[in-house]
């Protein structure tokens, strides 16, 4: 049998990514697209970027359908941008093909989640993407620009083996509040029932800080924020690879440098009456993994140079892993983003090693709340 008729027969339109040469194409599909519209521009630089995936369906010489994917730096969780199918070819499966690829290529690429807006009254789309397995997690008033409300949708790929704890999530209010909003999330997790909110998060803040970073803002140390959690009666253990202060080199200013140690040193007598309250020494991923499975939460120092492209330390909570991932609640939410950006957000276990150290030192640090026995 000839393989070609073949195809021809059972697929008549093909997907594939999309080349420069379709950008006439995407941008003719576009203006058959309800509301805001993806400049050429837009599309050649996502057709130029790895961090984007075009798709097209092509049927004959003609491009029926484009779906584009944009992924997010350091985590696995992705968002269709857009998914259009021309007028004249809809009904057909091209949807269902176009993102079928989307989701392949999200998966191989190591994604857990694939995340979209659309519009409320869409209701053909809004069938497509519920039969193809997507959730409603929530809806945005006036998302586009004629004020009309989106639904936002998301379909997990997380494996059946999955473990997630039961983490609530809080984003920072202050930029420099990652560290007590992360507490806040863990210390919920393990039992305590304080209220989540902007004073406490900035009680922890000027508990925990120790020190000077960048333009001034002080930032809190793992031992910092383990007293604080100490002090509303959460067990917390410490677990860094240094015993010196952290951040120390990161400050020029002797009197800086001195306010550090000090702060340091009255966190370390305020925790020296328990012999288990830190532990000095490196962790790796298994450590982590070995805390979740014992229900306690880990409170990670990361580098946000690796997830917002900003060159700071950064807490974030880790919410549970499977084979492959860690799950990760990330108190920071940049604009233009929201809560469901923040939640569970997938990053491979073989990234945590060189995510998990910050600065010229490679600090390393985390917190471990517990459970109340
Ligand atoms: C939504 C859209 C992409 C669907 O494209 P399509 O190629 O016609 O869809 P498919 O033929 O692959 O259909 C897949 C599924 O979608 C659903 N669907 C598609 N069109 C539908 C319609 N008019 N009414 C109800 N369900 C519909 C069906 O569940 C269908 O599955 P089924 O055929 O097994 O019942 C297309 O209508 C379109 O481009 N609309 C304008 C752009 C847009 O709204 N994009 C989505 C924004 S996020």
């Amino acid at each position: 049998m000839n393989a070609s008729l073949d195809v021809a027969t059972v697929a008549p339109f093909v997907v594939r990514r999309a080349e420069r040469a379709d950008l006439d194409a995407l941008e003719a599909l576009e203006g058959a697209f309800p509301g805001d519209r993806i400049s050429r521009a837009s599309f050649a630089r996502f057709v130029a970027n790895t961090a984007t995936d075009v798709w097209v369906a092509q049927r004959d010489a003609e491009v029926i359908g484009d779906a584009v994917v944009v992924y997010r730096r350091g985590f696995v969780s992705a968002r269709i941008y857009t998914l259009v199918v021309a007028e004249h070819a809809r009904g057909t499966g091209v949807a269902k093909a176009l993102l079928a690829h989307a989701e392949r290529g999200a998966r191989e690429r190591g994604c857990v989640t694939l995340r979209l807006e659309v519009r409320d009254d869409n209701e053909s789309a809004i069938a497509l993407y519920r039969r193809s397995g997507y959730e409603v997690v929530g809806r945005t008033a006036d998302y586009y620009e004629d004020g009309s409300a989106a639904l936002r949708l998301r379909k997990r790929f997380v494996g059946a083996d999955a473990h997630l704890l039961r983490v609530p999530y809080y984003a920072q209010t202050l930029d420099f509040t990652c560290g007590p909003a992360a507490l806040l999330m863990a210390m919920r997790a393990v039992g305590w029932e304080g209220t989540i909110g902007q004073e406490q998060e900035v009680a922890i803040w000027r508990e925990a800080t120790t020190v000077y970073m960048l333009a001034g803002h002080g930032g809190t140390s793992a031992h910092g924020l383990a007293v604080a959690a100490r002090r509303r009666g959460v067990r917390a253990r410490v677990w860094v690879d240094t015993a010196a202060a952290a951040f120390v080199d990161s400050v020029r200013d002797a009197g800086k440098k001195a306010v550090i140690e000090l702060a340091h040193r009255a966190f370390t007598s305020e925790l020296a009456s328990d012999p288990d309250a830190v532990r000095v020494g490196e962790f790796t991923v298994h450590d982590v993994v070995g805390a979740l499975a014992r229900g306690e939460v880990p409170v990670v120092l990361v580098s946000a140079a690796r997830l917002h492209a900003e060159r700071a330390p950064h807490w974030v909570v880790i919410t549970g892993y499977d084979d492959d991932h860690l799950y990760v609640h990330d108190p920071h939410l940049p604009d233009g983003t929201e809560r469901a950006d923040g939640v569970h957000l997938a990053l491979p276990r073989r990234d945590f090693a060189a995510l998990s150290r910050y600065g010229r030192a490679r600090h390393r640090a985390m917190v471990v709340l517990a459970p109340s026995p």
